[in-house]
């Protein structure tokens, strides 16, 4: 015990050797908070998981601006680099965000035998792989809890109190912006340019919402957890990924008639594929029963049900978003590496080999909800299911709506194959009664899956 120089106020003992000294990578809404945090419980944070941490370098793009965080002016920095460097940066926290610098700093960082924590969603779900591998060679965590979901625990749960399970779906709910915007639009009935430009006065939605409304954030945070979740390698590019654009408040209202809600959902299962099994990762609007415990996952907030083959169904609910909500993520990861290093010790093993192929969406099942306008005609119904029987897919439902200029069919389809699908659909569009395929989404239905219908 010689080496404790003292004991403080909170009567744990501990040492200038002992203590952590932590390295920001940035410093923007999420990295200030985080090390406000950090810095302001300290003392709290040592009496309840006996690790000593200090902020000690901080590196921002532009030194002039005022963070407001308790560091002296000195622990700032313009070189990014000058932070991973520092041998008194004992670890390394990323919130730049993006690919570059950030690949290039954390793995300096790794090879220098640094821990990192990061919340890079889109460097994870690029290059996460060979971070992983990289960080098993250095013998030190790179942990990431932030990067999906913000303020949900989630990578940990999945990689660790769920290490013994054998996870067989997730759906989530992994982007605030579009469930904003969804929930604005089955609440008010209003449509997406309306929420969207409500949205982005309010500071709810970028000012080019490209990432959150074509589902790529989703994508990215979709990507990670399936890797995770089944153990094997899925790139951001293996998610299949239709946005939000095209959903209409029609079918919005429709979607609620039929006891269903639309939302921006991304769905990976492993599915029996090609004399094997496979991973089928994709983000896209569907209806959702309204039974579903996702439905009732309103406004900003995200979630993410998980089924498991022996844990059964659970779900994590949260702000998916948010300086608060992310930079909590990103401490309680702070924690978890540092006591690592201090022990020698080092978190899950998470190296992913491609032990898994993944399945094309012309392969994945769905029941689907089909809107046609048509010709107000005699034979025009029987032509149109003829056109589902003919590609094997089989109607569970069929509305008929409208009279005259405004005729259209509704259909819900059973589980068919996306590929037979759009084989029918480019089928109904050459028929002369069919004048519009309005609209197609993918239905979450509980009759032939688990406890939810
Ligand atoms: N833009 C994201 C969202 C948060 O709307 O959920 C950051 O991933």
């Amino acid at each position: 015990m010689t080496e404790w120089q003292r004991t403080d106020e909170t009567g744990v003992q501990r040492s200038a050797a002992s203590t952590v000294g932590i390295g920001f990578l940035g410093c923007g809404t999420v990295g200030a908070e985080a090390v406000r945090i950090l810095q302001n419980r300290s003392e709290e944070i040592l009496r309840r998981t006996g690790v000593a941490l200090e902020v000690r370098r901080v590196a921002v793009r532009d030194l002039s601006r005022d963070r407001d965080v308790p560091l002296p002016a000195d622990a700032f920095t313009s070189d990014p680099l000058l932070v991973v460097q520092d041998p008194r940066v004992d670890l390394v926290v990323e919130v730049i965000g993006g690919i570059d610098p950030a690949n290039f700093l954390l793995t300096e960082a790794l090879k220098a035998g640094k821990p990192v924590v990061t919340a890079n969603k889109e460097l994870m779900a690029k290059f996460g792989p060979e971070l992983l591998e990289l960080a098993e060679s250095a013998g030190v965590d790179i942990l990431f809890e932030a990067a999906v979901g913000g303020g949900i625990p989630i990578i940990r749960p999945v990689t660790e109190s769920l290490a013994g399970e054998s996870a067989r779906r997730i759906i989530a709910i992994l982007n605030g912006t579009t469930n904003y915007i969804l929930t604005r639009m089955t609440e008010d009935g209003v449509d997406l340019a309306e929420v969207l430009a409500d949205a982005q006065r309010l500071g709810y939605a970028e000012a080019d919402p490209t990432a959150d409304i074509d589902g790529h954030d989703a994508a990215q945070k979709a990507a990670i957890l399936a890797s995770l979740a089944f153990g094997t390698r899925v790139h951001d590019e293996d998610v299949y990924r239709e946005g939000i654009r095209d959903v209409r408040a029609h079918d919005v209202e429709m979607a609620a008639r039929l006891g269903y809600v639309v939302k921006l959902v991304a769905i990976a299962d492993l599915v029996p594929w090609a004399d094997t099994f496979g991973v089928a990762v994709r983000v896209h609007p569907a209806m959702i029963p309204l039974t579903h415990p996702l439905a009732s996952v309103r406004l900003s907030f995200n979630a993410i049900f998980l089924e498991g083959e022996s844990v059964g169904e659970l779900m994590f609910y949260g702000r998916g978003a948010g300086a608060g909500p992310t930079a909590v993520g990103l401490v309680g990861d702070v924690i978890d590496a540092a006591r690592n290093l201090r022990q020698q010790a080092r978190g899950p093993h998470l190296p992913l080999p491609a032990t898994c192929p993944i399945v094309p969406i012309e392969d994945v099942h769905s029941h689907f909800y089909v809107r046609l306008e048509v010709a107000d005609e005699p034979g025009v119904l029987s032509g149109v299911a003829g056109v589902f029987g003919r590609h094997e897919v089989s109607i569970q439902k069929v509305l008929q709506e409208g009279r005259a200029e405004d005729a259209e069919l509704v259909l819900v389809t059973h589980r068919g194959r996306e590929a037979d699908v759009r084989a029918t659909l480019r089928e109904l569009v050459s028929l002369t009664a069919v004048k519009r395929l309005a609209a197609v989404f993918r239905v979450i239905n509980g009759e032939e899956e688990s406890s939810f219908s």
